[in-house]
């Protein structure tokens, strides 16, 4: 009984999964970080609930606070589930794992969701504070940039908190347009995905 239980859980996990492996082996590939650990880079899949859980506890508040905007002291439901909820074409999200204690641990995220027009995507991105100032971000900006243009994906935007440095240099190195927005105190950035090359490695 506990057998077929497990064959049919697996089977959900399959059937659930919009990526097909093929793909999903196309996408994972294998870096190194600044301090040498090495570590893969691949697509979120819909196994990842509980890492995605212990990476967001993992954060501090203030990492926190500079990605969701809100002080939040734990993660609601229905944003794990937002979270979790990739189409692996206008919704999609890429995860750099370390082995720790024989356990797949996320560093960091780089996602991207929809906006109000197709062929434009909304950037999200955060590393873990431990990891910082590795290159994590940097592997993973230019992972989810070469899928958003097999994905024929034409702009890439984002909304930064103003006193948010880190972020607003790390975007002018990778060659957003970044434009201040004094009424909201945020920063927009913007880079065209059909002409620069920026972000690639
Ligand atoms: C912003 C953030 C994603 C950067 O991640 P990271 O892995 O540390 O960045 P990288 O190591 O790839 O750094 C790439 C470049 O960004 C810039 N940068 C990153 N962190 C910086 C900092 N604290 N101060 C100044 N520049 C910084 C640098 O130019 C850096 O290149 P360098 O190290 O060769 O000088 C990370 O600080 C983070 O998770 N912040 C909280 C979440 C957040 O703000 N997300 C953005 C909202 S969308």
């Amino acid at each position: 009984m506990a057998a077929s239980r497990a064959a049919v859980a697996a089977v959900e996990v399959v059937v659930s999964d919009p990526m097909p492996a093929e793909l999903l082996a196309r996408w994972t590939s294998q870096s190194t970080a600044r301090n040498g650990v090495r570590l893969c880079i691949r697509p979120l899949r819909s196994d990842d609930r509980e890492r995605e859980i212990e990476f967001i506890n993992s954060l501090s508040e203030r990492t926190r606070y500079f990605r969701l905007m809100t002080p939040l002291k734990f993660l609601p439901p229905h944003l794990l589930d937002r979270l979790m909820d990739i189409d692996y074409d206008r919704r999609m999200a890429f995860v750099a794992t370390t082995e720790e204690d024989g356990c797949q641990r996320f560093i960091g995220i780089a996602r991207y969701g929809e906006t109000d027009r197709p062929d434009c995507i909304e950037l999200g991105i955060t590393v873990t504070d431990r990891w910082h100032r590795q290159g994590i971000a940097r592997l993973l900006f230019a992972e989810l940039v070469r899928f958003a243009r097999w994905r024929g994906i034409r702009c890439m935007e984002g909304i930064v908190l103003h006193d948010n440095l880190p972020m607003i240099e790390l975007a002018k190195q990778l060659g957003f347009h970044t434009a201040y927005d004094y009424a909201q105190h945020v920063v927009v950035i913007s880079m065209s995905l059909e002409s620069s090359r920026s972000g690639e490695s």
